[in-house]
């Protein structure tokens, strides 16, 4: 076996396919929360992720990691995450065992999560997991010896799509630091803003966030955002933040995560950004989604250059293209 990990730590063996992968900081490494990265991992997961936005619009793909397999288990629905991925590793020369729906698998007979991972792991270089419990890649990361990608673990983290948002701000308006940024939603369930607080508050930022009380953010991340210093403000309705505002980071009442379908019932349709909203916000400010919207942006709000959702979504590939060959030791 080319890579051994004990105790989360990697151990390279002597008898590496390549020859420069041991010198690669991401190689081998599992990819679980926003909490690994510093500022300066995330400049350079930029440098790569941008490297690969221009050569896939020079020749589109390449052979970089050619012979590698990437597995995709997804036991929660997926459109973006599960189809970048493997957009991802395609463009890069590799290729994907798709589990996108595991009641096909043998988790319908009962198989366990690290039983799962143990199997796939026989077969593929990485593994790209999406989970309804929180912890769950943290728990497939322990038990498996290939590097483990978190993509979504219930309402915990969502880090590739933070540090996609990220990139996506960086490449939107060339800085984060001195930015506001104003959250809108389900920040409560909603596990990208959790995770994008987090990253944000690497930098010189001011957070805002816009939610019914009954889906604020928690306590918890606002005393964890606190503790770094950095300014937040909490708001149940946007007109205050707007005008300040140069990212509104717009998300989806979560349906699907309330136990009380008529606490749902009482915040869905809570917000929704129309033309006549952005008339309020800078002309150099950018709206962004995680996406799937479910009526939160109004259709008509497309065409205005300030929304970048589904550029947001493309910028995806590059970090997903950047993450993969790191952990597979090629950047
Ligand atoms: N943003 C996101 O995670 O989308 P999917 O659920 O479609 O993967």
């Amino acid at each position: 076996m080319p890579l051994t990990k004990t105790n989360g730590t990697i151990t390279p063996s002597p008898h590496l396919p390549f020859g420069d992968q041991q010198t690669a900081p991401w190689y081998g490494k599992d990819i679980l929360s926003v909490s690994q990265f510093s500022r300066s991992d995330l400049t350079y997961i930029f440098e790569v992720a941008h490297e690969m936005r221009e050569m896939v619009a020079r020749i589109g793909a390449f052979d970089l990691l050619k012979g590698k397999i990437l597995a995709n288990l997804f036991y929660e629905p997926s459109t973006r995450t599960s189809s970048s991925f493997t957009a991802a590793m395609e463009r890069l020369g590799g290729s994907v065992i798709p589990i996108n729906e595991v009641r096909y698998s043998s988790v319908s007979k009962g198989e366990s999560l690290p039983d799962t991972v143990r199997t796939l792991e026989c077969y593929a270089d990485v593994i790209v997991l999406r989970h309804p419990e929180v912890g769950a890649s943290a728990l497939a990361a322990k038990y498996a010896r290939k590097p483990i990608i978190n993509a979504g673990d219930g309402i915990g983290e969502h880090p590739t799509q933070a540090l996609l948002d990220l990139f996506t701000i960086f490449e939107e308006l060339g800085t984060v630091d001195g930015l506001t940024v104003t959250m809108l939603g389900d920040l409560k369930y909603g596990r990208t803003v959790h995770s994008l607080a987090r990253l944000l508050s690497l930098y010189d930022v001011k957070i805002n966030y816009v939610a019914p009380p009954i889906v604020a953010m928690p306590r918890e991340i606002i005393a964890e955002i606190d503790r770094k210093g950095i300014p937040q403000a909490e708001f149940t309705t946007l007109d205050r933040p707007l005008p300040e505002t140069d990212v509104l980071y717009v998300t989806r009442i979560q349906k699907e995560r309330f136990s009380d379908p008529d606490e749902y019932e009482s915040v869905k349709g809570s917000y929704v950004i129309t033309p006549a909203t952005l008339q309020a916000a800078k002309q150099d400010m950018i709206v962004m989604h995680p996406l799937p919207r479910v009526g939160e942006i109004s259709m008509d709000v497309d065409d205005d250059p300030r929304a970048a959702y589904f550029r947001q979504m493309e910028y995806g590939l590059f970090v997903r293209m950047a993450l993969l060959a790191m952990v597979l030791g090629k950047a």
